[in-house]
């Protein structure tokens, strides 16, 4: 028996890094995957190497900072296999530090909208779902960022404690009904995001590393483990919890 044997789960970003450990090790756990991706071409890749290795997935072309894309794709997911009883919220972006007056609007903007506005998009339409079945488990991926500062990141670390906020609210008002709601705080996590900001200078990449409690980074399926823990029935008293998986750097 898998951990998640017979569910239907989603994952958002599921063609890169974090969503796609998630969504690879929710198949082999024996979950139905939906690749939620904004790169469809890469969300397909990911479905196709999980059909591949025997498990079942689809692929589905989503912006999830798009209303109407989330509710199609939420609406197709449930139309195919029935349910919805696992959602990873977890599509983002990084930044590049700067000093808060130097932000520039449109860069806060799009920040909040791709991490912060997106999450509460899917959770609108997962949660409708969830109430209708009775059951369901969100898990959203903040940050280390969403309970300390990110220096130079003030857009980032606001979106990043604005989806605990989401996460408490939705837990405590549908933990009755059945539904958990859960958030993961990586830390730093070696990923195609995190190879962009190194942009292969040796320097940046010890200063990072110095930084992690372990000195050294997470794989992206150390995290993906603890969302699929939180995700299966064995977290059942586990809601509204701000989970950090990050090698001892933050320690709150
Ligand atoms: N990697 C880290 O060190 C780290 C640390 C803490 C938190 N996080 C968070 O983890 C999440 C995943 O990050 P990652 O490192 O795996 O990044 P990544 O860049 O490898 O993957 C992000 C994925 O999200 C997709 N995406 C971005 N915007 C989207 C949109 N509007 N609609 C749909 N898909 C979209 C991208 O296409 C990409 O496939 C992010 O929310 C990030 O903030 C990452």
């Amino acid at each position: 028996m898998g951990l998640v044997d017979g569910k239907v789960a989603l994952v958002t970003g599921g063609g890169s890094g974090i969503g796609e450990a998630t969504a690879r090790l929710l198949a082999v756990e024996g979950a139905t995957v939906a690749v939620f991706d904004r790169d469809g071409g890469q969300a397909e890749r990911v479905a196709g190497e999980i059909m591949a290795a025997g498990g079942t997935a689809s692929a589905y072309t989503v912006d999830v900072t798009v209303e109407a894309q989330v509710a199609g794709a939420i609406a197709n997911v449930v139309a195919e296999y029935g349910r919805l009883d696992i959602a990873h919220n977890n599509a983002g972006m990084s930044g590049m530090p700067t000093a808060f007056t130097d932000l520039a609007f449109d860069d806060w903007q799009q920040m909040i909208g791709t991490n912060l506005t997106s999450v509460f998009l899917c959770m609108q339409y997962e949660l409708r779902q969830m109430v209708i079945q009775g059951s369901g488990s969100i898990i959203n991926t903040s940050s280390g960022a969403g309970v300390v500062a990110a220096p130079g990141l003030p857009h980032y670390t606001a979106a990043k404690h604005g989806v605990l906020g989401l996460t408490k609210c939705a837990a405590q008002e549908y933990a009755a009904r059945g539904i958990r709601v859960n958030a993961v705080l990586p830390g730093t996590t070696r990923t195609p995001m995190i190879d962009g900001f190194i942009a292969g200078n040796s320097d940046i990449e010890k200063m990072v590393t110095r930084g992690i409690g372990r000195k050294s980074m997470g794989s992206p399926d150390e995290i993906a483990q603890a969302v699929v823990w939180l995700g299966s029935d064995r977290a059942s008293f586990v809601n509204g919890e701000s989970m950090l998986v990050d090698g001892a750097t933050v320690c709150r």
